[in-house]
Formats: C-alpha cells, sequence, structure tokens
C-alpha cells in the first residue's frame, strides 16, 4: 500500500464541510475590508525565500523543499505567501497602479517540519497584506481583519500578542546592548542560541529553550531603545486597538521568526491546542519591496495557519457538524426506469436541487437504505406502476410521509418537501 507523505493531510467529508464554510467567512470578511484575492504560483525561485525570508531563518535554514528542475533551475516549494506576493506586486506594478493595494490568499504551503498535532509538511494559510501604507492605520486594519475572520468562523478561545520591533535603525542600537549582554552570559546559552549570537541575536528572546528563557530575563529591553517615532508608531496602532474594544498584551519577547519585520509584529496564540500555540502570525514588513529589487514601499499583513484554526473549532464546538445530505435521493424501482429516473434527476439539478441516484442497479430496499445514510432529506421514486400514470412518488424523509405526485408537478412538490 502507498501511503500519504508524512506531515500531509487527506481533507474530505465533515471537516472539509467545515473548511468550506471557514472559507465562506474568510471570503466576506475580506470583501468587507475591501481585499481581493490573489492566487501566486506554489513553486518559486528559491532565491525568492533566501533574500525575502532571510537565510539565518529556520524556515530557509532548515525547512524548504528545494529541488532542481529539469532545467538546471533551483525551485522551492513555497514555505510562506509573503514574499511572494510582494514578488509579484514588484513584477505586475501592482502599487503603483492603486497607491495601496490589499490583497489576500489562501493556499498550501510547504515546510519540512518535525509533524505532531498542528504541525504539517503541507499545511494551508488565509492571509492578507496591505501594501503601500506607513501608517498605523494600516497595522490596525491588519489586525482587526484578523481578529473578524477568526470570530466570524466561530472561535473564541485565542488572545491578542502584540510588539515592535521599530525602526532598523533603532534596532542596530539594541542589537549591540544585546550582544554584549548575551556574550558575558554565553555559558548559560544554548548551542542553537549561540550560534545565532553571530547571526540573528534577536530570534534568542523568543527561544523556547528553558535555559535561554532564563539568560532572557535580565536581557535589556528592546522598547527602552527606540526612537520616540517608532514609540509613536505603536502607540497609535493601540489607540485603535482600544477604541475598537480589542483586548491585546504586549509580548516584548516577541520577534518573529523571519528577517522581513520592522516596527509593528503580532501573534495570535491559544492555551487549547499544545505546543502549536500559534494560529495567527504577522507584522510590518517595509524593508521587504527593497530586498526584493523593487521601489521601497511599506506594508503590514497576517497569515492565519489554517489546520490550527480548524483543530481549534473542533476543539472548541466537540466535533464537526455533519455535512448536509443531498436534497434528493432518486431511487429507481424497476428495470425500465432507469434511463427515465436518470433523467428526471437531471431535470431536478438543473432546477439547483442536489440529487443522486441509484448506479449500482441495488434492490428498492437498498436504495431506502442509502437515502437514509446519506441523509437525503426527500426521496422520488420512478417504477413501472408510476410510468404508466405519469407519476412518481415523493417521500418526506423526516416524517416517512409519501404521495403520488403527477410528473409535471415534480420540481414544485419537491420543493414544498424541502421547506417543510
Ligand atoms: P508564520 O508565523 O511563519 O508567518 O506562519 C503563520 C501561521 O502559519 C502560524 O501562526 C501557524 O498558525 C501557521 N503555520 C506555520 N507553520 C505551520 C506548520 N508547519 N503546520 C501548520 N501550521 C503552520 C508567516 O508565514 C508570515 N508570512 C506571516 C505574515 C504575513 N507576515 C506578514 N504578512
Amino acid at each position: 500500500m502507498i501511503s500519504v507523505v508524512r506531515g500531509m493531510r487527506d481533507l474530505h467529508g465533515n471537516e472539509l464541510a467545515a473548511w468550506q464554510q471557514a472559507e465562506d467567512v474568510i471570503r466576506a470578511t475580506t470583501a468587507a475590508f475591501g481585499y481581493s484575492e490573489y492566487r501566486t504560483p506554489i513553486l518559486e525561485f528559491t532565491e525568492l525565500f533566501k533574500r525575502g525570508v532571510g537565510t539565518d531563518t529556520d524556515i530557509v535554514g532548515k525547512e524548504m523543499y528545494t529541488f532542481e528542475d529539469r532545467g538546471g533551475d533551483s525551485l522551492t516549494l513555497r514555505p510562506e505567501m509573503t514574499a511572494p506576493i510582494v514578488r509579484a506586486a514588484i513584477e505586475n506594478n501592482l502599487v503603483r497602479h492603486s497607491p495601496t493595494t490589499r490583497l489576500w490568499y489562501l493556499g498550501p504551503l510547504f515546510r519540512y517540519e518535525r509533524p505532531q498535532k498542528g504541525r504539517y509538511r503541507q499545511f494551508h494559510q488565509f492571509g492578507a497584506e496591505c501594501l503601500g501604507s506607513a501608517h498605523p492605520e494600516a497595522d490596525a486594519e491588519i489586525i482587526l481583519l484578523a481578529m473578524e475572520t477568526l470570530a466570524g468562523i466561530g472561535i473564541s478561545s485565542f488572545r491578542l500578542e502584540v510588539n515592535t520591533l521599530g525602526s532598523p535603525e533603532s534596532r542596530a542600537a539594541y542589537r549591540a546592548e544585546l550582544v554584549a549582554y548575551l556574550s558575558s552570559n554565553i555559558d548559560a546559552l544554548s548551542a542553537d542560541s549561540v550560534r545565532r549570537l553571530d547571526t540573528n541575536p534577536l530570534r534568542i528572546l523568543d527561544s523556547k529553550d528553558p535555559a535561554d528563557a532564563e539568560v532572557v530575563k535580565g536581557a535589556p529591553r528592546l522598547y527602552d531603545y527606540l526612537d520616540d517615532d517608532s514609540k509613536a508608531h505603536f502607540g497609535a496602532v493601540f489607540g485603535i486597538l482600544d477604541s475598537a474594544g480589542i483586548p491585546y498584551t504586549v509580548n516584548h519577547r516577541m520577534v518573529r521568526g523571519l528577517d522581513y519585520y520592522s516596527h509593528t509584529v503580532f501573534e495570535i496564540v491559544t492555551d487549547a491546542l499544545g505546543s502549536q500555540n500559534a494560529i495567527c502570525g504577522g507584522g510590518r514588513y517595509d524593508p521587504l519591496f527593497a530586498i526584493l529589487g523593487g521601489t521601497a514601499t511599506p506594508a503590514v499583513g497576517f497569515s492565519i495557519g489554517m489546520e490550527r484554526v480548524m483543530l481549534l473549532l473542533e476543539a472548541e464546538h466537540g466535533g464537526w457538524t455533519p455535512a448536509a445530505g443531498p436534497d434528493v435521493f432518486l431511487c429507481c424501482a424497476s428495470d425500465a426506469a432507469r434511463l427515465p429516473s436518470q433523467l428526471l434527476a437531471l431535470r431536478l439539478r438543473r432546477a439547483g436541487l442536489s440529487v443522486v441516484t441509484d448506479v449500482l442497479r441495488r434492490s428498492v430496499k437498498a436504495q431506502v437504505r442509502e437515502a437514509d445514510k446519506l441523509a437525503a432529506q426527500v426521496m422520488v421514486t420512478l417504477g413501472d406502476d408510476e410510468m404508466e400514470r405519469q407519476e412518481v412518488v415523493v417521500k418526506h424523509m423526516a416524517s416517512r410521509e409519501q404521495r403520488s405526485v403527477p410528473l409535471a408537478a415534480l420540481v414544485d412538490e419537491v420543493m414544498k418537501d424541502l421547506k417543510a
């Protein structure tokens, strides 16, 4: 037997129906905020992520599915969506055509991580990116869009954590202080953090290693090194969140795992999913356009991990709501009715109804069992007697009440039962 690839999942049945409902909420909420969908290819040049996400990040260093194609190009299955969206915006001049460009996306991503509950090698993100504004209203809009979507999907056990990384200049001053402090405690740091001391010392701040966390407790605070503009920007974001009644906490140690951020960063976290506690990550990434060779363009966005949202939905609601069955099961009661019953099904489908027919040539009894199993609302039966009288039997499955109706009135009669 050939199994599914480790860390990847099939989606079907009631779970898939719940995903589709969540996707409907995503479409409605993004439309309400004026965001348009954007779809990029699943493969990009490897260079895009190396430059965009940063070579010292876990994503680029250890987690990418990278291969050489037959033409010798190094391609990568996208591990995140922000770099592809910015690539597309630069390539298609999106921001020049419209000064603020608001985009959303939903699709599969690939990271070679150790699989566990809530962490997969193929997973899906819904995300949004607001391109072109350096102002705090854009940061707040993005946070509100993420929060409104999660609430609309029907989950509530999450909270918002925010932080600011300030401008690149103020961060540089802080970085020097932080490295000095961490170097004086180097013996207490994990091996990973010792390595990061040279390459990406800020990441040590949100290390999950208990030894690192102990050292970090005494570390200087980034916020104290920020310039006035950075603090004012952060304060303005708070002001909007406060006015909108959105609760949040400031997590001074949050730095996020990708290199492109500046100013506001945020995560939406939950206690209900064990160690995979982040359901959304995002922030402002003003440097990214220039890093990818475009005109400097401020931007802010987020990505929500769909699998984690769906796990939370399942946990909060005690399972999946069963998907609705078909409107009609069309039961064929004789050999001669086989073709006419298929044509009747087509007539009902063209009237907008969902109809399942028997294609196994089973007995009427077996077909009734199937109609119940599928939770069909109405069963329509056509046999020799009915054909002779130009009638069908319409049965309301929940009440088990049935009646003969003229063939010509079929659609109207079925509609009556569906409303009942
Ligand atoms: P990220 O924090 O790497 O950010 O991922 C965002 C979310 O994707 C996480 O909070 C989590 O819910 C989900 N996620 C990540 N990896 C996995 C995995 N292996 N299995 C299941 N879910 C996962 C970004 O990707 C940035 N592009 C966010 C962003 C958008 N920043 C600005 N704009």
